[in-house]
């Protein structure tokens, strides 16, 4: 499989990171497609922990090209922290920015935080950091982009026009502080020497490097069920985070995606607001978050935690066109007596199999729950997947049923070494291969 995709099959956080890393290795070019720094994903090397928001995590792999594709919204000041964090990381000439890549900027951060604060108890639980406001202004036709600031000129025009009206909108809406349009430009030109050196039309580039037979890894970022189409809309991001966002997040088409590995967790977890049907209250919940350090890698939020919840990874797998899946934070279950999954939602006397669109039914339903007998062994240190306990492996046979998708990974521990590829997966080996 040449170009491949990894996407989260759930509401995030399902270890894209980690996974991304593993494959990186078998890949020339790592890219980006959509989101911005909302994303952080977790790359544990040797012990030390990095956590990428903007940048694709292969940029930990010394050699390997890095892009960040015209689908991403662009905040240059959280670029220029994450590089900072990078210090013992030599980027240079190997990291690329598209130049139509939209520029988060600070009105759009206003303008969330206050929309957030409007909304009370119906907020969305964003990670605020702009990335709704700067796609609804890229949509809206008045967005900024990323190759405005190497033209001085237009990027003053475009920017005082844009800020006389998210002024009057602060303003006369929100009862908020208005925002200097000279100060953004000062501060934005700033920036423009560290930034500009790496902004390219990284989808002309990634066209050449895809023809001349580099392999491509795209790196996706939320999960489909934050997809701005096919998640649990309002409560989702505002991109297009299933695979299909590759293509129009970086110029490469469809012909081009050899397939898809979604990565999805051993259970289910969810940071923000919106409907969660399989959620646990109480202490089962309590002790998924403890045991798997389940704690926002880009907001510190807790994260709420559930059981595995099939109608939505099965779902996952069909908006995305999963090839294989990826299962990860299988150790965290070790200590269970017993594993819960859910098969389908219980709604006013019917049973749905699928997703409904309105959140407020999803938050409704009751799960349809199958209880399987959990193994009482530690995993983390088993390196064959043969050699995982019978229960751990009759569990992860009973998802690839009832997903009716091919599972070829699963994850014991966020370390690359904690990963065993399964036995009978026709695609374990060619997921490792050059
Ligand atoms: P991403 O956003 O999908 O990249 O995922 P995050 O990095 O936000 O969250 C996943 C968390 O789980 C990180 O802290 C990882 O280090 C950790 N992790 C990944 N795989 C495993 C695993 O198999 N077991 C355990 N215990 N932790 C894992
Ligand atoms: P990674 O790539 C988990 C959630 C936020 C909120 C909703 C909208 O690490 O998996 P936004 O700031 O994007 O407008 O917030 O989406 N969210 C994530 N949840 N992992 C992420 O990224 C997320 N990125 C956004 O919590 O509910
Ligand atoms: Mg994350």
């Amino acid at each position: 499989m040449k170009n491949l995709v990894v996407v989260g099959t759930q509401w995030g956080d399902e270890g894209k990171g980690k996974i991304v890393d593993l494959l990186t290795e078998n890949f020339d070019v790592v890219a980006r497609a959509q989101g911005g720094h909302n994303a952080g994903h977790t790359v544990i090397i040797g012990g030390k922990k990095y956590i990428l928001h903007l940048i694709p995590s292969g940029i930990l792999h010394p050699g390997k090209i890095c892009v960040i594709g015209n689908g991403v919204v662009f905040d240059p000041f959280a670029f220029i922290q994450e590089l900072e964090e990078l210090e013992d990381i030599d980027y240079s000439d190997r990291l690329f920015v598209s130049d139509r890549c939209h520029l988060i900027m600070p009105y759009h951060r206003a303008v969330e935080k206050a929309e957030e604060e409007r909304l009370g108890d119906n907020r969305i639980g964003t990670t605020n950091r702009g990335i709704g406001p700067a796609y609804e202004d890229k949509v809206a036709r008045r967005g900024i982009r990323m190759g405005d600031l190497g033209s001085p000129v237009i990027f003053r025009k475009r920017l005082e026009e844009v800020v006389r009206s998210k002024n009057l909108l602060l303003k006369e809406v929100y009862n908020s502080e208005p925002l200097s349009a000279d100060q953004i430009y000062e501060d934005y030109m700033g920036l423009a020497d560290v930034v500009l050196p790496m902004v390219t039309d990284t989808a002309d580039m990634l066209s050449r490097l895809d023809r001349s037979g580099k392999k491509i890894l795209f790196e996706g970022a939320q999960g489909a069920l934050l997809d701005i189409d096919h998640g649990t809309y309002p409560f989702v991001t505002s991109s297009n985070s299933t695979s299909g966002g590759v293509c129009t997040g970086t110029g490469i088409g469809p012909a081009r995606i050899d397939g898809v590995v979604g990565i999805s967790k051993a259970y289910t977890t969810r940071v923000g607001a919106g409907p969660f049907p399989t959620e646990y209250s109480g202490s089962l919940g309590e002790t998924f978050r403890s045991v798997g350090d389940e704690y926002g890698a880009s907001t510190g939020r807790p994260r709420r935690c559930g059981c595995f919840d099939g109608v939505i990874t099965r779902y996952s797998c069909n908006v995305n066109s999963v090839t294989t899946l990826v299962i990860t934070k299988l150790d965290v279950l070790d200590q269970q007596e017993q594993i819960e999954i859910c098969t389908g939602y219980k709604y006013k006397g019917e049973v749905f199999t699928t997703v409904p669109m309105h959140a407020e039914v999803l938050e409704e339903v009751e799960p349809v729950i199958e209880t399987w007998k959990g193994w009482k062994k530690d995993t983390s240190g088993i390196r064959q997947y043969s050699e995982l306990p019978q229960e751990a492996r009759d569990y992860l046979k009973r998802l690839r049923d009832y997903l009716e998708t091919d599972i070829s990974v699963v994850s014991v521990g966020p370390d690359r070494e904690e990963t065993l590829f399964v036995d009978d997966s026709p695609y374990a080996g060619a997921l490792m291969r050059r």
